[in-house]
């Protein structure tokens, strides 16, 4: 397989919402599910986010306690996980917490070069795919550059993408003891929708939490 292990994580509501009509962040999990996201990630090579992420949360997408840097250093690996952004046009704002040492930007050839210029300082940019980013050609680059483990950490529109393509393995979804509602609230998958052939799931795990329920499925191909 010329690319790596794919899951995503995400919190959700009951009603499977990952942020509120405004596209703003809402706090699903408590501390006990997020300890176990700092864990996921610190095991992970890179961490993956689309532009839509970015510009609604500004995540830093780095790894925050000591212990799980220690983990990392001991086990030979840089402190951080690579930092992936999956943004075609270069909306991704210059001053983005996201960019920095370790980050890769993957544009798509619109991008243009006045965008470009300012976060090329600021990061590794690789340009794939003429409109909208090559999900497939981007995974295969990641795991030349030593990916096994890759947690996408969302959104919507990036989940629906790379799950239409077929490159997920496995999803984790916390769901968190709240109705968000609105029609306009991204999901966890959203994009235009199957309309046959849904992708199937087995469940691999339960388990509750905090008053939610972790839930962890294998996509099957
Ligand atoms: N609860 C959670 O766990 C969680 C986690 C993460 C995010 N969120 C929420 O999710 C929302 C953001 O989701 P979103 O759907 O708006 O954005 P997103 O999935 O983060 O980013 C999507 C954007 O990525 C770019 N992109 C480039 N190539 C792509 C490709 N091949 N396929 C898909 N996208 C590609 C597109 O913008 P361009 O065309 O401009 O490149 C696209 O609009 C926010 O409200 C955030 O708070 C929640």
């Amino acid at each position: 397989m010329d690319r790596p292990f794919v899951f995503i994580n995400s919190a959700m509501s009951a009603d499977g919402k990952i942020s509120s009509y405004e596209r703003k962040q809402v706090r699903i999990s408590g501390p006990e599910d997020m300890d176990r996201v700092k864990l996921l990630r610190a095991d992970s090579d890179a961490v993956m986010v689309g532009v839509g992420t970015v510009l609604a949360d500004d995540p830093g997408l780095r790894v925050k306690s000591q212990d799980l840097k220690r983990m990392r250093s001991n086990r030979g690996l840089p402190e951080d996980p690579m930092r992936v952004v999956v943004d075609s046009r270069a909306r991704t704002p210059p001053a983005a917490e996201v960019l920095g040492e370790g980050c890769i930007l993957a544009v798509s050839k619109a991008a243009p070069e006045e965008r470009l210029a300012p976060l090329r300082k600021k990061c590794e940019i690789v340009s794939l795919g003429e409109d909208r980013v090559d999900l497939e050609e981007l995974l295969s680059i990641l795991h030349k550059k030593g990916v096994e483990r890759l947690m996408v950490e969302g959104g919507a529109t990036l989940n629906w993408s790379l799950i239409e393509a077929g490159l997920v393995d496995e999803i984790y979804t916390y769901v968190g003891p709240m109705i968000i509602g609105g029609e306009a609230a991204p999901t966890l998958v959203d994009g235009p929708g199957f309309r046959a052939d849904y992708p199937r799931l087995k469940l691999i795990l339960v388990e509750t939490m905090a008053g939610g329920v972790l839930l962890r499925w294998r996509v099957l191909s």
